[in-house]
């Protein structure tokens, strides 16, 4: 019984061909029972497309949205988690503000985690949802292979604080991506991760880049402190027309939502040609669908 805590769980190449058959039309098997979508922090992205790949595979979704007092400690997950088995639930997806609770969720579970989102620590459906998009945009190369070799990806902002950055790089360095790390020296994360480079150099990040990711400044996440201001950040550090010059020509741009228009983004860019936001948005619900579908059936 697999879990999905972390992006190094996803099966990377028969996913992708996976989540292609989906999108190009072949219908998911039935399947029947309750799936528990249990979500401590908000959601619109996540928790909407998990709720209609539940509905899309013929399961119900039960979304459970427990008051903040309740959240936080170890016992009280540990509690939820063997009620919902207890109750023969057939997969619980989770999201918690704290990093690490998937984790502790599948020593209690019966039946598989997924993991929406854990904290600063790891979101890897996101993951799986952008390195599809950009396998989607380069024309669907063979997915077995190091298909991201030579391809420039600078993932810019709230590095730190980001479980998107994490499971991106899983992700992105597995299928052979140069994958670059942007943000304040304040916004980076305290150990480098492994395989990729990191700068405050927006310069440096952008130079020559075929892809630029722009994170969100998780605010909820940081104590205050880690940034003078929300003008200083956009004056350093914003994606914009003028700073992408420096990009690939054929530089794409993309963003997991929700976006901060006119902090992490410029409009233009965001609304641009380059933009690969709402594909983005579009396959998310597949990706989920395949998620769930792995989880269950193995
Ligand atoms: C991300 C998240 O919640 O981790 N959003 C998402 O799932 N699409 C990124 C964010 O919160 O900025």
């Amino acid at each position: 019984m697999p879990h999905l805590l972390s992006a190094h769980d996803l099966p990377l190449a028969p996913m992708l061909e996976r989540i292609r058959q989906y999108r190009e039309g072949t219908t998911p098997r039935q399947g029947r029972g309750t799936i528990a979508l249990l979500f401590y922090e908000p959601s619109t992205r996540t928790r909407g497309a998990f709720e209609q790949a539940c509905v899309m595979l013929g399961y119900h979704p039960l979304v459970l949205t427990p008051s903040i007092s309740s959240i936080v400690k170890g016992e009280s997950l540990a509690d939820t988690v063997r009620t919902l088995c207890a109750q023969g639930v057939r997969a619980i997806v989770i999201r918690h503000p704290h990093a690490g609770a998937a984790h502790t969720a599948s020593r209690f579970s019966t039946v598989p985690i997924l993991n929406a989102g854990d904290g600063a620590h790891e979101h890897p459906t996101q993951a799986l949802l952008d390195i599809y998009t950009l396998w989607s945009h380069r024309g669907y190369p063979n997915p077995h292979t190091r298909w991201l070799e030579g391809v420039k990806v600078a993932i810019v902002g709230d590095v730190k604080h980001s479980r998107v950055a994490r499971s991106n790089a899983i992700l992105l360095t597995q299928a052979g991506a140069e994958v670059w790390l942007c943000a304040p020296p304040t916004l980076l994360p305290d150990a480098p991760l492994p395989g990729v480079q990191q700068t405050h150099s927006i310069e440096q990040a952008l130079q020559n880049a075929h892809v630029v990711m722009a994170l969100r400044l998780q605010t909820e996440r940081m104590e205050s402190g880690f940034l003078p201001s929300l003008n200083a950040y956009r004056r350093d550090y914003q994606i914009t027309e003028a700073r992408l010059q420096v990009a690939h020509p054929d530089c794409v741009v993309m963003h997991p939502g929700p976006i901060q228009r006119g902090v992490e983004i410029e409009d233009a860019v965001a609304d641009g040609s380059r933009s690969l936001i709402l594909t983005q948005v579009q396959v998310g619900l597949t990706v989920r669908a395949v998620c769930l579908e792995y989880a269950l059936e193995n």
